[in-house]
């Protein structure tokens, strides 16, 4: 039965994730009346702090993450929390932690935010302290294994403990709102889906471009790489979002049925379909930036951006190429999709010596949250050289059409659905492993082939194979 938690756990409470996204989320849906009253949050990490040193740090990272005009309600926020130091690895501690917890009167919600070799320390642990038992449901922060191997040995480990059904598997772009909005576009329109296939779509890109390079994650991105970092999850949501069926309703079984279709028609990438890149010095809006090996210290041959040509095998998609790139120190930040269609099938204008060019739709996730469709538009005059025809945009930039209500972070809107039990935005277990599944034949390719990355100035949109690996289609990348 569902229920809304009165206790959340916060295990990596101090972490990066949880000063930056996880307490900043919190406090704002605080600040607008939305966490139920009774809710207390338990903090636990190795640091030895007690409830008020935590309200401190917690404070900080308020002060430094959190616009100023959304802490209003600060004070009364940070009294909801506590905290218990814990080593996750012993089974030492966690009775203090439940006691600490102390049942609440509906429910908790646990949420991981930790490294992934802790999860399986950690779901022992709970067990041991009786805090997987009654309605407990539990949130799990990427990444989720390092293959597909890794991936079931911890879905197992958390499924010996939690029911499918109260497992949150976070991937936060699906708390986009510009991301959930793709789902309204496609299917709270009649426009677009009678022609969202093969035999109007031509081509598909999926950008997600950033400019920062390493940032503090050595540890972690250079055991990962972009492909796991960023195609594994993110971008293969976005394409499972653009590609797939209607669902019969916006709820958690429908979505996850027809993504998970998706996910399984991914036909394999071969090498020849991938480019890889890691960047080397360059500038980034002006300012000097040092190459990965300079940051990391040390040659690696970890990608650090990634072309690549998919397919969906399906009815609907048969031939149509998707396009996915994505890359730190990139010339600007950008997550975008872009929808080619075909051309009209014959032009009443040739003989007047103008040329259609297809439509095309962008959907701007961020920074821009738009949405624009080029149109032809004849230009103004009296055509006594020909008619000329332009590609005008039709553009709908989601702020400007929604004044007055504020955007939210990813993580507002999938801390209250854990909180709250609603699993739509997550991703289910037989999601992932299909994710890992298309991957881990990627990476075996590159394995095969010996494939090292090539060199990319930071800066630049990548190696120049990658706009190689589009134009042998007669495709260019959407850059402007
Ligand atoms: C994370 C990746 O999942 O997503 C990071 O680990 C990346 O490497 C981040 O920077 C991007 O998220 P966003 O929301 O800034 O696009």
């Amino acid at each position: 039965m569902n229920f809304t938690a009165d206790r959340l756990i916060l295990f990596g409470a101090t972490g990066d994730l949880a000063q930056r996204m996880l307490l900043p989320s919190l406090c704002a849906l605080d600040n607008d009346g939305l966490l139920p009253q009774d809710l207390r949050i338990v903090g636990t990490a190795r640091s030895e702090l007690d409830d008020n040193g935590y309200r401190q740090f917690a404070r900080k990272a308020l002060e430094t993450y959190m616009p100023t005009d959304r802490r209003g309600k600060m004070a009364e926020f940070l009294n909801r929390l506590t905290y218990q130091p814990l080593d996750a690895t012993t089974l030492e501690g966690y009775r203090e932690l439940a006691a600490k917890a102390d049942g609440g009167k509906t429910g908790t919600a646990i949420f991981l935010s930790t490294a992934p070799s802790l999860f399986e320390p950690t779901i022992t642990g709970l067990r041991h302290a009786g805090l997987t038992e009654g309605n407990a449901r539990i949130g799990l922060e990427k990444p989720l294994g390092t293959n597909l191997a890794t991936s079931c040995e911890i879905n197992d480990a958390v499924a010996s403990a939690f029911p499918e059904s109260r497992i949150f598997r976070i991937d936060h772009y699906l708390g986009k709102e510009t991301v959930q909005n793709l789902l309204a576009l496609r299917f709270a329109n009649i426009l677009f889906e009678p022609i969202w296939n093969a035999n109007y779509i031509e081509h598909v890109q999926i950008t997600v471009a950033e400019t920062v390079g390493l940032e503090s994650r050595v540890g972690y991105y250079d055991g990962s790489g972009a492909l796991r970092d960023m195609v594994q999850n993110h971008m293969l949501q976005l394409l499972a979002l653009v590609c797939m069926e209607p669902p019969t309703s916006f709820d958690a079984t429908a979505v996850r049925d027809e993504k998970v279709k998706v996910l399984r028609a991914l036909r394999k990438t071969e090498v020849t379909e991938t480019v890889t890149g890691q960047y080397r010095a360059g500038a980034i809006d002006g300012k000097a930036v040092p190459g990965y090996d300079e940051e990391l210290g040390k040659d690696s041959d970890t990608e650090t951006f990634v072309a690549l040509r998919a397919h969906v095998d399906n009815w609907r998609w048969k031939s149509v190429p998707f396009y996915l790139r994505t890359g730190k120190r990139l010339p600007k930040r950008i997550t975008e999709i872009v929808v080619q269609f075909r051309d009209v099938p014959y032009s009443i204008f040739a003989n007047r010596g103008a040329h259609t060019k297809p439509n095309r739709l962008v959907i701007g996730i961020q920074p821009r949250e738009n949405i624009q469709l080029s149109l032809m538009a004849k230009m103004p005059g009296l055509d006594r050289e020909g008619i000329r025809l332009r590609r005008v945009p039709l553009d709908i930039a989601m702020p400007d059409a929604f004044t007055g209500t504020h955007r939210r972070i990813a993580y507002e809107r999938l801390l209250l659905d854990l909180i709250e039990g609603d699993q739509t935005l997550f991703v289910r277990r037989d999601e992932v492993e299909a994710q890992w599944e298309w991957i881990d034949a990627i990476r075996a390719g590159w394995a095969e082939a010996s494939r090292a990355p090539r060199t990319y100035t930071a800066g630049s949109w990548g190696p120049t194979a990658a706009i190689a690996l589009a134009e042998r289609d007669g495709v260019s990348w959407h850059d402007d």
